[in-house]
């Protein structure tokens, strides 16, 4: 397949740290891959919450950079005798994401197949590989474990649910309104708690359903949650921080785990999925579970690819009004 590449495309950058309104819409150079990586015509780009820690400075980046990370898109070129071709439809959790182009480690790149919608394909990148991560890797779940998922409406957390049940495990999902807990339950929780409820009435009805404690709790909500954490976890279980919506969990003593014989993991999605082997590994693995009818994808909005809409995709995620996968449509 041969097609003509343009030299220049629309991408969303920001040039400094700041709020949502430091996004803007440039014509910059499409870029050029390396001698391992693929160039991806963007269809689709999904919202995350790191797209915020990345835009206010709370986590490092070099200035200007193209936002967003997770594509859905076309293979436009790849390194030779890769075993994807030009003209393959692919998922990934490639940066600079909002982009009309953008280029992909050769490593970071699945194929998404047919019988898959290629809106649905953005949660398979960071967010679905996040899930599975947990899921297998952090605390691997099992058959009749209790698991408690913080956030369970959002993009990552609805997607931890319906594993956490697909491998057999009784879930609590957190969330803070009514109709979040509803979409949580009908992706399969056995529990949901309000976040918004008493503290300690919370921590007592967990310890109840559960008998005694859940084995892991999946918590990307950080701060306002890690107090409670400690709490709600039977003897010997972990407790898997995993980012920061209310703030970054604050330093602690290791002997602060010593009560309970408690684990703590702080893993990012590619600390745990980080070679080939395990990107294809776990890529495959979400494909299946999809097929075998265990993951669901809930779309709350689509925003098209302008500065304005990009800042109100970010001031949305962080509003906590939003439900499973926010997107950015690029392409059609
Ligand atoms: N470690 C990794 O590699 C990795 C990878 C992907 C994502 N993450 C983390 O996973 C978490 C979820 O990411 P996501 O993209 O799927 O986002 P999301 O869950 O769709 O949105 C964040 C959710 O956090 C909850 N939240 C609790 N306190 C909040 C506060 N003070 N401000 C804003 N939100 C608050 C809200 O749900 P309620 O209103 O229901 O509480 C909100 O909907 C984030 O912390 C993200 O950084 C980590």
């Amino acid at each position: 397949m041969s097609v003509q590449i343009p030299k220049t495309m629309k991408a969303i950058q920001v040039d400094a740290p700041g709020g949502p309104e430091v996004n803007v819409l440039r014509e910059i150079p499409v870029p050029t891959p390396k001698e391992d990586e693929v160039l991806i015509k963007v269809q689709w780009s999904g919202v995350n919450y790191i797209d915020n820690y990345f835009r206010t400075g709370l986590y490092p980046k070099e200035y200007p950079y193209t936002v967003g990370i997770d594509v859905v898109g076309t293979l436009i070129t790849t390194p030779p005798n890769f075993h994807l071709k030009p003209g393959q439809r692919v998922f990934s959790p490639a940066s600079a994401a909002f982009a009309e182009y953008t280029v992909a480690a050769s490593n970071r790149v699945a194929l998404l197949p047919d019988d898959i919608d290629a809106k649905d394909g953005v949660s398979l990148a960071t967010q679905g590989l996040t899930a599975i991560g947990q899921s297998k890797e952090s605390y691997e779940v099992k058959k009749g474990d209790w698991v408690l998922v913080r956030a369970a409406a959002g993009g990552v957390g609805l997607l931890l649910v319906q594993i956490a049940k697909y491998l057999g495990a009784n879930v609590i999902g957190t969330v803070s309104s009514e109709s979040k807990a509803e979409l949580v339950k009908q992706n399969g929780a056995d529990h949901v708690l309000l976040s918004t409820a008493d503290s300690a009435e919370n921590v007592a009805e967990i310890n109840k359903l559960s008998g005694g404690g859940v084995q892991v709790v999946y918590d990307g909500v950080g701060k306002d949650t890690w107090e409670e954490n400690f709490e709600v976890v039977r003897r010997k279980g972990t407790i898997v921080t995993f980012g920061n919506a209310s703030g970054a969990v604050p330093p602690f003593a290791p002997l602060k785990l010593t009560p309970k014989a408690l684990k703590v993991t702080r893993p990012s999605v590619f600390s745990l999925i980080n070679t080939a082997e395990e990107f294809e590994y776990y890529t495959s693995e979400l494909v299946k579970i999809v097929r075998d009818g265990g993951l669901k994808f809930a779309v709350h909005k689509v925003y098209e690819l302008t500065a304005e809409d990009v800042a109100q995709a970010q001031r949305d995620i962080s509003g906590r009004g939003t439900t499973g996968k926010l997107l950015v449509h690029v392409s059609d």
